[in-house]
This record gives structure tokens, C-alpha cells and sequence, in this order.
């Protein structure tokens, strides 16, 4: 059987540093974020008796040793809970191409759990769809469900998923992706994550997380822009600082970061509503809500060193589609 399946990135706004548990991708805290409308990827898979082996091709992209053999190991889980024994032919697409340092790692385990489970017969709740991609990656777990997603730290595997918590029309937020580095993650979250505890700051994010989360869910539900910007930029600083402060550190940033950083103080000490976070890369994420959306993009527009700007809308998570990539 053949299927395809499309996934979007997500944009945490409560992040996702450090584990519990590292086989089974337990995170430390719970993390909150925004799927992505116009950061995805596609996938297909086909099972076929007529293949000695799994075939994993990545539509414009070359693809490292380790990242073909941690889908081909993926592929093999989801292959002996189904029982179904044909090796399977993978193709993936993203819609931003490699190589502009967008993470593409949520989306891309997000649709392959979807695109192979369905291709394999098994028919897996949401739920259970968001179990299977975190241990593809952690973050991919939270681009299966739709909108606004909340992904519950849990105890154990069984209760560490992502879900819901306000679908795309609740808040109409604009995500401004800037890509200001053309470079790949110089070390993985993989081996960022293991670094965690080092950071002599990590034990108190930690316990201060607890109040961001009510904090921002609370500005979340207001729709309280000025609150929810703030807190978000504070919980992003938060996680840099346990970063750069790890050992080895992780200063992911490069001058365009910390210019626009500087850029969007100013603006907001002049009144305009636009707030910033940053993942594991240099590239910043603007924030602003839509109808502010020409306001920001025409002060964007007036700098250098941005070298493209990707403008998301909250979108739906992971989701079947007809059209297959072969
Ligand atoms: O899912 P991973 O292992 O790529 O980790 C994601 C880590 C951050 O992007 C920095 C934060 C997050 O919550 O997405």
C-alpha cells in the first residue's frame, strides 16, 4: 500500500531543552509551540515484496549516512508492531530546501509516523501517532496534532505526547521565519540535549518553568499579545542562557540574530507589537499578530543580512494527502 503524508515544523514558544530519559525521548519539562503553514514536509511510503531493503530518497537534498540509517531504524520499529514484513520505499520532500538552517526534523518524523503507519495498515489515534513520532524526535511529536499544541512531558512513554489546545483559527499569529544562515547545526539537539545538566543554570530553569507555563498559557487563552510576546521572548533568552552556558556551549546565534534582536527592542519602544524566539539556529522567528503583519514585514524589509523570510499562518498538523511523490 502506498501513502503520503504532510507535516508541518513547529515553532515552540515553551522550548524543549533537556530530557528525562534519552531513549525514550522523554522531555524534562512540558513544551508549548505553533505549527507552521508554510514550513512542511511531504512523504511517501510504499510497501513492496519486490524490495530486499528499505529505499529512503530525499527529493533535493543529500542526505548524511546517520540520518538515512535513523529513518531505516524508525521505519523497522513501526515495521514489527504492524507484522507486515515488505521493506518500504520512502521519498520526502520539504518545502524549504536544505540547507537554510530550518530544522526540518519535526516535520520530516512527523510524516514519515503518519505516512508509514497508514502504508503498513495500522490506523493509530493521535495519540498514539504523537508517541511513535517522538521517538522518531522529540519535537516531531508535537507536528501531528493541529494548531496550538501542548506536549505533555508525561513519565513514562504511554503518557508523553503532544495534543491540542486550540486549533489554527483561535489566534491569528504570524510566525515571520527569517533565514539569516545558509548553514547546518554545527552540533545536533541530539548531543545539545545530553549537555543539558552542565549548565549551572539548568536546575533553576527547571523550577521556574512551572510559572512560565500557567503564565503563558494564561496569555495564550486571553489572546493577550503584549503578555504572550513578552513571556515567549523571556522563555527563549531563558533556554539561550542555559545554551551558551552548557558545557561544551552552544552559542548558536550570528550577528543578523543578535541585530534583529536589538531591532525588535527598538521597535517595540516605539509601540509596534512584534516580539521574537529563536530554536536551535541562528534564524529568528518574529512574531506579530496578523494585523500588524505589513507594518513588521515593511521594517523587515528595510534591513540587510536577511537572506529570506518565510511568513506562517497557525496550520493543521500532520495529515494524509492524495497527491504521492511517486
Ligand atoms: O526535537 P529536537 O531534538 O530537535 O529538539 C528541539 C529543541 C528546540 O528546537 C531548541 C526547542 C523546541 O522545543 O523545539
Amino acid at each position: 500500500m502506498k501513502c503520503t503524508a504532510k507535516a508541518p515544523a513547529n515553532i515552540a514558544f515553551l522550548k524543549y531543552w533537556g530530557k528525562s530519559d534519552d531513549l525514550l525521548r522523554l522531555p524534562a519539562n512540558s513544551s508549548f509551540s505553533m505549527n507552521l503553514s508554510e514550513a512542511f514536509t511531504l512523504t511517501t511510503v510504499e510497501c513492496s515484496d519486490s524490495l530486499n531493503r528499505d529505499v529512503i530518497e530525499f527529493e533535493g537534498e543529500t542526505v548524511s549516512e546517520k540520518e538515512t540509517h535513523r529513518v531505516i531504524g524508525f521505519l523497522g520499529a513501526i515495521r514489527s508492531r504492524s507484522g507486515i514484513r515488505s521493506f518500504s520505499h520512502v521519498r520526502t520532500k520539504n518545502s524549504f530546501p536544505k540547507g537554510t538552517g530550518i530544522a526540518s526534523s519535526a516535520s520530516g518524523f512527523a510524516a514519515l509516523t503518519l505516512a508509514a503507519t497508514s502504508a503498513m495498515g495500522l490506523a493509530l489515534s493521535e495519540k498514539e501517532l504523537s508517541i511513535l513520532a517522538r521517538l522518531g524526535s522529540g519535537s516531531a511529536c508535537r507536528s501531528i496534532p493541529d494548531g496550538f499544541v501542548m506536549w505533555e512531558k508525561g513519565t513514562t512513554s504511554e503518557t508523553s505526547f503532544a495534543h491540542s489546545i486550540a486549533q489554527p483559527t483561535f489566534w491569528d499569529l504570524r510566525d515571520i521565519l527569517c533565514i539569516v544562515d545558509s548553514c547546518m547545526k554545527k552540533i545536533s539537539t541530539t548531543d545539545g540535549h545530553a549537555g543539558v545538566k552542565t549548565s549551572p543554570l539548568w536546575e533553576e530553569r527547571m523550577t521556574h518553568l512551572a510559572q512560565v507555563e500557567s503564565a503563558m498559557l494564561h496569555a495564550f487563552t486571553e489572546k493577550n499579545f503584549s503578555l504572550f510576546g513578552q513571556i515567549v521572548e523571556d522563555e527563549c533568552m531563558n533556554m539561550h542562557a542555559v545554551m551558551q552556558s552548557q558545557s561544551p556551549p552552544l552559542y548558536y546565534w550570528n550577528e543578523t540574530t543578535t541585530m534583529l534582536m536589538d531591532k525588535i527592542h527598538g521597535w517595540r519602544t516605539e509601540g509596534i507589537e512584534v516580539y521574537y524566539t529563536i530554536d536551535a539556529g541562528a534564524n529568528v522567528h518574529v512574531l506579530c499578530e496578523s494585523k500588524n503583519l505589513s507594518q513588521v514585514m515593511h521594517l523587515l524589509q528595510g534591513l540587510s543580512g536577511i537572506l529570506k523570510m518565510v511568513i506562517n499562518a497557525p496550520s493543521k498538523g500532520a495529515h494524509v494527502v492524495n497527491e504521492h511523490l511517486f
